[in-house]
């Protein structure tokens, strides 16, 4: 595990912001590697549509799909450390399709946002096979934000803000989507 989380550590060394690592005293926390993401479109997964969501720096439309890797325990009221959710958005032709995610780290991280939970971009570079962690965090790096309809990035760290709009979901765990409503899973 050591040499996972030193691993890690290295490969984020310049480009993650504020990175906890991994408490070996609660070991209650998961630290999602790049290899994790690899599969995701095999996962379960949602249609959710097509239209904008309303907010600064929000969703635009184009078609999302939702990806989890496992669904909680019926009953459950939080989703499971370890639990990853990614969100595809595809603009179609011409545009290379978004993919955002939420991971279940656990412990405190991101107490002051979605409580638990590390956000991601995670991209197939240049038509690669493997997905590359873009970036991972409590919040995007400047001028990663949601990308607004025709390919313009938000220029600023604060417009597509993760925690911002997912607040609005913190009876359910963060989590927005309707299929992934906690008491009716
Ligand atoms: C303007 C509001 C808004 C912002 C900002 C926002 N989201 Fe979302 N997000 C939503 C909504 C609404 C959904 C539900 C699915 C849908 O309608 O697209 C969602 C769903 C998701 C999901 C699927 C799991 C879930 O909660 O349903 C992931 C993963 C996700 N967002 C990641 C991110 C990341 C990463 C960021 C920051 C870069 C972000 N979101 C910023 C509104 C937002």
């Amino acid at each position: 595990m050591r040499t996972l989380v030193s691993l890690s550590l290295a490969v984020c060394l310049g480009g993650c912001l504020d990175y906890v690592p991994y408490d070996p005293d609660t070991g209650k926390t998961f630290i999602a590697l790049q290899k994790d993401f690899q599969n995701f479109k095999s996962w379960e997964s949602y249609l959710v549509g097509s239209d904008a969501v309303a907010g600064t720096g929000g969703h635009p439309a184009g078609q999302r799909t939702v990806y989890i890797n496992r669904l909680p325990p019926h009953g459950s009221t939080h989703f499971p450390v370890g639990t990853m959710i990614v969100k595809v958005r595809d603009e179609g032709p011409g545009l290379e399709p978004e993919n955002h995610a939420m991971v279940k780290r656990g412990g405190d991280f991101n107490a002051k946002g979605a409580v638990g939970w590390e956000w991601f971009d995670i991209d197939f570079v240049d038509g690669d096979p493997e997905a590359t962690v873009i970036w991972r965090g409590l919040t995007p790096p400047v001028g990663h934000g949601y990308r607004t309809m025709g390919g313009e990035t938000a220029t600023n760290a604060t417009t597509g803000d993760c925690n911002s709009c997912h607040a609005a979901a913190s009876d359910n765990d963060f989590v927005m989507d309707s299929h992934l409503v906690l008491k009716d899973l």
